[in-house]
C-alpha cells in the first residue's frame, strides 16, 4: 500500500470510529440526553479535542460480543481546553453497548486518567452507562476496581469532576463518589446501588428511580451530589465555570482574574444585616455575595445541610473557599450532616490552595437524642479535624454568634485561624446568655422575690459582661473589631499578606480523620 492510500485508509477507520448507530443516537436524543461527541464538543472550546484510543477494540468472547466490534468501544476518551487550559475527559457512550464497561472501556479511562495525573490537569468523568458490561462478567468488575484505586490516588493531586448524565448504578456509583465534586443533571440520570426492583425484593419497599436516585434526592438528601442542572448542556456549562475557580493541580494555585470590584468597596447593607433581636434569623448567603467580587458565589451543595454554607468565590482576583453559618436554617447550628460537608469542603480547599474564608453565627451543635445517637461527636470531629489540618490561608469573620465548642470548630484562633475578625455584634462566650443564668445563678433565681425578674436582670448583665467581641479581644482571640461595612477590604488585606504563609503538617503516613 502506497502512503497516500495508507492514508485514505486512516481517514476510513477514523469516520468508521466516528460512524453512529443512527437508531441508538435517535434514541439518545429523545431520552433528552446528547451523544458522547455531543456532551465532549459542548464541553470544550472549540476545536481542541484530542481523542485518544479510537481504534481499541474488545477482545471478549461469548454472548455474540465477538461479533460486535466498534472502534473505539463504549467510551469517548482524550484531552482539550476549558478557557485556554487542558484537561483530560471521559465520556462513556451510551449508544454502544449501553456505555456498560467492559475491559477495553476500562482501559480506555485508566489509560486517561493516568495521563491527566501525569500531566497534573484535572479530570472530567461524563457517566452514563448500563455498568459492568455482563457479557465480560468478573474482567469488567476488574476494570472498576482499576478505575477506583486510581481515583483515590488522583484524589487531592488534580480535581476531579463527574457528571451523571444517564444511569449509573451498582458498584459503579463509587467512582464519582470518589472525585471531588458530583453534578448530576435531573430525570435523565439516576444514581443508586441497587434499583427499585431489588429493593422491593428484599424490603417490600416501593420507589421510582427518580425517588430513589433522582438528582434533587441526591442533592438535597444522600448528600451525593454537589451540583444540580435541568439539562446536559447547563451541566456542561457549569463544569466550564466550576473549574473557573479551581488550579489545574496541587502544585498550582487557582487563576488569577483581573478583578473589576474595587477591593476598598464598603457595603452599608453589612451594618443593617444583623437584626436587633439576637435570635432573629437573617441571610449569610445575601451577606456573602456582598463581600465578595462583583457579588459572584458559586454555591457548593446548596441543597444540602444548609445550616452550613459553602462555596466558590473571589477576593480581589483571587479565589477563597467560603464556609458559613446560615442562621436562617436550624438557626444555624451545627449538626451530623453540616459537619461533613463543611469538612469535605474544607479538605478540598486545602488540597488544591484555595485559602479559606469562615463567617461565624453558629449558637452551637443541634441538641437532640438523634444528633447524639447519630454520632455528631464523630461527625462534628470531621470538621474539627479538617481545619486543624488545613495550612492554606484561614481567615474568619465573626458576625454574631459564636458560643461554645461550635466556636472553635468554626476556625477559632485556638485552632490556629491565621486572623480573626468580629464584628461588633459578635458574641462570643462559652454558651448563651439564658442558660448560662441558669447554670449560674440557679440558687440566686430560685431564692428571689420575683425568681422572673431577677433572671431577666441577671441575663441583661451577663450579656452586657459577655456577649461581645472584647472579651476575645482583649485575649488576642480576635485580633480586631472591625466596622461591617468595611469587611471586604479587611479581608482582602489579611489574604494578601497570608499569600506568603508556609505552614507544614508534622511528617506523618497519613491522619487518622474520625471517618
Ligand atoms: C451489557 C448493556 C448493559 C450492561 C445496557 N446494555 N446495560 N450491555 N452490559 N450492563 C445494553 C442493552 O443490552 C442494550 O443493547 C443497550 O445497552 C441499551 O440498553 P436498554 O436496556 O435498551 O436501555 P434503557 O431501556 O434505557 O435501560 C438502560 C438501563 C438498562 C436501565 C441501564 O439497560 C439496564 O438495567 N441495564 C443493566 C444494568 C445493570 O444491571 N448493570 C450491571 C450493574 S452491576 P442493545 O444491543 O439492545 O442496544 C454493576 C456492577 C459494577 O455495574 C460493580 C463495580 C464494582
Amino acid at each position: 500500500m502506497g502512503t497516500e492510500q495508507r492514508i485514505e485508509h486512516l481517514r476510513k477507520m477514523r469516520s468508521q470510529a466516528r460512524a453512529l448507530d443512527r437508531r441508538a443516537v435517535d434514541r439518545q436524543h429523545e431520552r433528552g440526553k446528547l451523544t458522547a461527541r455531543e456532551r465532549i464538543a459542548h464541553l470544550l472550546d472549540q476545536d481542541t479535542f484530542c481523542e485518544v484510543d479510537s481504534f481499541v477494540r474488545h477482545s471478549a468472547r461469548g454472548f455474540g460480543v465477538e461479533d460486535r466490534r466498534p472502534l473505539g468501544d463504549a467510551v469517548v476518551t482524550g484531552w482539550g481546553k476549558i478557557d485556554g487550559r487542558t484537561v483530560f475527559v471521559f465520556a462513556e457512550d451510551f449508544t454502544t453497548f449501553g456505555g456498560s464497561l467492559g475491559r477495553a472501556v476500562a482501559d480506555k479511562i485508566c489509560k486517561i486518567m493516568d495521563m491527566a495525573m501525569r500531566a497534573g490537569a484535572p479530570l472530567i468523568g461524563l457517566k452514563d452507562s448500563g455498568g459492568a458490561r455482563i457479557q465480560e462478567g468478573v474482567g469488567s468488575l476488574d476494570g472498576y476496581g482499576r478505575i477506583f484505586e486510581r481515583n483515590v490516588r488522583a484524589s487531592g493531586v488534580i480535581p476531579q469532576i463527574s457528571v451523571i448524565m444517564g444511569p449509573c448504578a451498582g458498584g459503579a456509583v463509587y467512582s464519582p463518589a470518589l472525585t471531588d465534586f458530583v453534578i448530576q443533571v435531573t430525570e435523565t440520570s439516576h444514581l443508586f446501588i441497587t434499583g427499585p426492583d431489588v429493593i422491593k425484593a428484599v424490603t417490600g419497599e416501593e420507589v421510582t428511580f427518580e425517588e430513589l436516585g433522582g438528582a434533587m434526592v441526591h442533592a438535597s438528601t444522600s448528600g451525593v451530589v454537589h451540583f444540580v442542572f435541568s439539562e446536559d448542556v447547563a451541566a456542561l456549562d457549569g463544569v466550564r465555570y466550576l473549574l473557573s475557580f479551581l488550579p489545574q493541580n496541587n502544585l498550582e494555585l487557582p487563576t488569577y482574574f483581573t478583578p473589576t470590584d474595587s477591593p476598598t468597596r464598603t457595603d452599608d447593607l453589612l451594618d443593617q444585616i444583623i437584626p436587633d433581636s439576637s435570635n432573629q434569623p437573617y441571610d449569610m448567603t445575601a451577606l456573602i455575595e456582598t463581600v465578595l467580587d462583583d457579588g459572584d458565589y458559586f454555591q457548593v451543595h446548596e441543597h444540602w445541610a444548609r445550616n452550613i454554607l459553602v462555596g466558590l468565590g473571589r477576593l480581589d482576583g483571587h479565589t477563597v473557599g467560603v464556609v458559613a453559618n446560615q442562621p436562617s436554617v436550624l438557626a444555624g447550628t451545627l449538626d451530623i450532616d453540616a459537619a461533613e460537608k463543611g469538612a469535605r469542603f474544607v479538605r478540598f480547599c486545602d488540597a488544591f490552595n484555595i485559602p479559606l474564608v469562615t463567617f461565624v453565627d453558629v449558637p452551637g451543635f443541634l441538641p437532640g437524642v438523634d444528633q447524639e445517637h447519630g454520632g455528631i461527636i464523630r461527625h462534628g470531629a470531621k470538621l474539627l479535624y479538617a481545619y486543624c489540618e488545613a495550612t492554606v490561608p484561614r481567615v474568619s469573620v465573626i458576625t454574631r454568634k459564636a458560643y461554645g465548642g461550635a466556636y472553635l470548630v468554626m476556625n477559632a484562633r485556638g485552632i490556629r485561624a491565621d486572623t480573626v475578625f468580629a464584628w461588633p455584634s459578635a458574641e462570643i462566650a462559652v454558651m448563651g446568655a439564658s442558660g448560662a443564668v441558669n447554670v449560674i445563678f440557679r440558687r440566686e433565681i430560685a431564692a428571689a422575690e420575683d425568681p422572673e425578674q431577677r433572671r431577666d436582670e441577671l441575663v441583661l448583665e451577663y450579656e452586657e459582661e459577655f456577649n461581645n467581641p472584647y472579651k476575645a479581644a482583649e485575649l488576642g482571640l480576635v485580633d480586631a473589631v472591625i466596622e461591617p461595612r468595611e469587611t471586604r477590604a479587611h479581608l482582602i488585606s489579611a489574604l494578601e499578606m497570608l499569600r506568603t504563609k508556609r505552614e507544614s503538617l508534622p511528617s506523618k503516613k497519613h491522619g487518622n480523620i474520625p471517618l
